[in-house]
């Protein structure tokens, strides 16, 4: 069975101190906690304090996107060059992302390739808009963004996925656990048919409004492996709370 992964993503939120007081916080909330990696993405300009709150601990570190090139005429931009030795872990394809910032399926690619060439672990988001589900499209959406996302990476080696309906991020409104269960078998399929047995170690998240009440709900289900947390990981004990529920979640699975 394929570790759990709980990530956090602090989105543009916290001061350099505030980061590294949450990181402090959550480390001693999550001494005694085992068998869930667990992932810290600070905004870029607090990695380097987060990355030494942590150290000594279990806990992983992961940026928040990155630039598909290692160095250039790019203002303001942050190259996996800069991030291998700083982090283990770096979210690609967010929604937010997406939307905002205009990135495609494309470009999401491009980064993904460079982060597994640099030695970082994507953690590789798709998702739905509430226009695309109620149009009946969820399905083909989120399994051609993946495979699109996906070309060209041989090996899966590293790689997790975060399923993220764009409906469900900071609305308040999660999906459903039979939502986000179809949605994880849907991209497991997915990933089976691309990597065969390989696909089996690839962790399958759900993110959008998990929060320590509804977090069993997800992770739970057969096809989904933790969870990518926005607003509920600023708080160190709502998120520490998610990170034990999962690890009682899934030791009791392993014992069944
Ligand atoms: P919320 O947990 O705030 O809905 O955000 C989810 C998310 O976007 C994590 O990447």
């Amino acid at each position: 069975m394929v570790t759990p992964l709980v990530a956090g993503n602090w989105k543009m939120h916290t001061t350099l101190a505030e980061a590294v007081a949450l990181a402090r916080a959550i480390r001693r909330a999550l001494a005694r906690v085992q068998g869930v990696e667990v992932v810290l993405c600070p905004p870029f300009v607090s990695l380097a304090a987060v990355a030494r709150a942590v150290r000594g601990s279990a806990l992983r570190v992961g940026a928040q996107n990155m630039h598909h090139q290692e160095k250039g005429a790019f203002t303001g931009e942050i190259s996996p060059t800069m991030l291998s030795g700083l982090c283990q872990y770096v979210i690609l394809g967010h929604s937010e992302r997406r939307r905002h910032f205009g990135e495609t399926d494309d470009l999401v690619n491009r980064k993904v390739l460079k982060a597994v060439e640099h030695g970082l672990r994507p953690i590789l988001c798709v998702g739905e808009s509430l226009e695309e589900r109620q149009q009946g499209r969820a399905e083909g959406v989120v399994s051609q963004s993946l495979l699109a996302c996906l070309k060209g990476i041989g090996a899966p080696g590293g790689l997790a996925i975060a399923y993220e309906p764009v409906w469900a991020i900071g609305t308040g409104v999660p999906a459903t656990g039979e939502q986000a269960q179809l949605m994880a078998a849907l991209v497991r399929r997915v990933l089976a048919d691309r990597y065969g047995r390989e696909a089996a170690q690839i962790p399958v998240l759900y993110g959008g409004s998990v929060t320590p009440t509804n977090t069993q709900e997800f992770v739970v289900q057969p096809d989904i492996d933790g969870a990518l947390v926005g607003g509920a990981s600023l708080d160190a004990e709502s998120f520490a709370q998610i990170v034990r529920l999962t690890a009682q979640v899934r030791s009791r699975a392993g014992e069944g």
